[in-house]
Parts: structure tokens; sequence; C-alpha cells
């Protein structure tokens, strides 16, 4: 068994890799699954019909998009924060009635994915020559220190839709709120998308679609891995296996190894054994309803302003201000 302790890490990715699968139980981030082949990967999941979480809020958006352009518009223009832009695909229905509607804002989308950004802003522009946009990448928390460092001379509104809050479990999602509030001023808005607990076999199945991008989409993470840092991980060696809690709302992913086996991470100069059926968990979704999101946001100084809701009652959009 080789080890690990002289080796200096390139990048967190590295030093995370090494944390988690050297860890009892395994794990890892799944913030690692976002580089080009993951990010493909998402869209896809998004356009599947099991992963009803994006029609639901796009259907939230689409039906109520005046009320919420009036609610964001301000005299003196505002700032569009959009943490986790993706491809934008919900917010440029927002986007197009900020314009139709001849607001002066700027769209400043966030990602941890620099190529998403880049399609991002090229389609935005193509669409909107004009449009105020500006691009960052980095993590939320990188992101958001820098914002709330910011002198801000105008309104704030920040965005998080595609309930992606749900990667964190409830303890970070009140950190994650916590210095969200923290770069607000009483005048700002928090929008961001929530999806509900509901029939667990609706949620399961957008977690384990019959396509089976959900599970290339998991096992992503060990062909980067194998591509990153030079490792040799069989990918048919391990299974997709995503269950749901309906106590905790939580959904948790797991890539569990079918059988005894060791995977070299040259790059790390390290081995590891897998036994059989050893799992390594590898995601939380985190699915809410309105007693846990005004509580989350409670413990945040965050208070709910209003609220909207697909017809089904799948997916929830909130508004939330600070608490005064
Ligand atoms: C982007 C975090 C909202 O958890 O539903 C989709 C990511 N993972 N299918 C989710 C995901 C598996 C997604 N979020």
């Amino acid at each position: 068994m080789k080890t690990n302790q002289n080796t200096t890490f390139k990048n967190t990715f590295e030093e995370e890799v090494y944390e988690g699968l050297t860890a009892f139980p395994k794990y890892l981030s799944s913030k690692w699954f976002y580089d080009m082949k993951g990010d493909k990967l998402f869209q896809k999941i998004m356009a599947l019909p099991e992963y009803y979480l994006t029609e639901c809020e796009r259907s939230i958006i689409e039906e109520n998009k005046a009320d919420i352009a009036q609610l964001f518009s301000d005299n003196t223009g505002f700032d569009l924060v959009e943490l986790g832009a993706g491809d934008g695909k919900k917010t440029k229905i927002l986007l197009q009635e900020l314009v139709n509607s001849k607001l002066n804002f700027t769209y400043r989308p966030i990602d941890i994915s620099q190529n998403v950004l880049d399609e991002l802003e090229e389609d935005v522009l193509k669409r909107w020559p004009k449009l105020d946009i500006k691009t960052e990448q980095g993590t939320y928390f990188n992101i958001l220190n820098k914002l709330s460092k910011q002198q801000k001379d105008r309104k704030m509104v920040i965005v998080v839709l595609g309930s992606n809050i749900g990667n964190l479990s409830h303890q970070y999602a009140v950190e994650f709120l916590t210095t969200i509030r923290k770069s607000m001023q009483p005048d700002d808005l928090l929008f961001m998308g929530f999806d509900q607990k509901k029939n667990p076999e609706v949620i399961l199945k957008a977690y384990n679609d019959s396509q089976g991008v959900t599970e290339s989409f998991n096992k992503n993470l060990l062909t980067r891995i194998n591509k990153e840092m030079d490792a040799n991980f069989e990918i048919d060696n391990f299974k997709h296996w995503p269950v749901y809690d309906p106590e905790s709302g939580t959904t948790k992913s797991f890539l569990v190894s079918t059988k005894d086996q060791t995977v070299t991470i040259q790059k790390l100069n390290l081995d590891i054994h897998f036994s059989a059926w050893e799992s390594i968990h590898t995601e939380i979704s985190q699915k809410y309803d309105d007693d846990i999101v005004n509580w989350l946001a409670q413990e945040a100084g965050l208070s709910v302003e209003k609220q909207y809701t697909d017809h089904q009652n799948y997916f929830t959009d909130y508004i939330f201000r600070i608490k005064n």
C-alpha cells in the first residue's frame, strides 16, 4: 500500500480526492461532477422526462415572470447575481422579461465551470447584444466572500435556481444562506429554488433515469479522476445507486464497488482498496417543505417574503429578504 504523506497536492480536487477516498466510509464531493463532459451530461439530465425539477421551475418562472420582474426592479437599476448559473435556460425567461420591461440591470452569472460561462455569455449577447453581462468563475463561497467585501451602490438580487442548495446538508445550507445574508442590504432580495418532498417514486426516478444519463453523470467522477490523476478506475466495476429517505428528505447517491478491487491513482501516489460492495458517497440532493425552508431562513437571519410553486407543488421558488 503506497502512502502519500509527502505528496503536495496540485489543486483542491486532488486534495479532496485523497481525503475522501482514504476516509471511511469513502466519499467524493458532487461539485467535481462538472467538467466539460459533466456539464454536457447535466444538460442532458435537465432535458430528461424523469428529471421534473427543470420543467417545474421553468413553468413557475414563465407564469410569474411579470410579478418577479416587478419585485426585482429598482429605480436606480440593480445587479442580478446568479450563483450556479449553468446554461441559464430558466434565467433567460426572466432576462427576456426584464429586457422587455426596459429595466436597468447588470447580469452577473457565476459558476464553477468556466466553459459553461463562456457558452452562456455568447448566447446572452447573441440574443440581447446590449445586455450588460459580467461573468465570474468560482465556487459559491469564494464568490460570496468577494461580494460581501464589495462597496454596493445599488440593489442586488441574488438568484439560485434549480435547487442547487440541495447539494448541501442543512448545516452547510445554513452557512451558505448566512454568507448570502451577510452580503445583503435591506433592499436586496434572494430568489432561490427548493425541490419539494413528494412521492418517493417520483424523486427516485429523477435520480435513476431509464436512459442511464444520471448513472453516467455520477460515474463521470471516476472518469475524471482517471483523466486528471492518471488513475485506473474500471467504471463498469461500480454501480450507480441513489436512495431516497422520505423522513429526512435526503436523496443520497452512491457508487458501489461490485467486487473486491484495488485502484491506483498515480498522481496521488496512492492505491485505494475497495471491498466487494463497499460504497463511495457522491452526492446529496435534499428535498424540502415550507417548514424546513422557513427554519433554514430563520437560522440564517432571513425571512420568506413570497413564494411561487407549480401546479403539482413539486417545486417552490422563495423570495427572501434580511429578517428585521
Ligand atoms: C444541480 C444539485 C440541483 O441534485 O438534483 C441531477 C444535480 N444530480 N441529477 C440535483 C443532479 C443528479 C442536481 N442539482
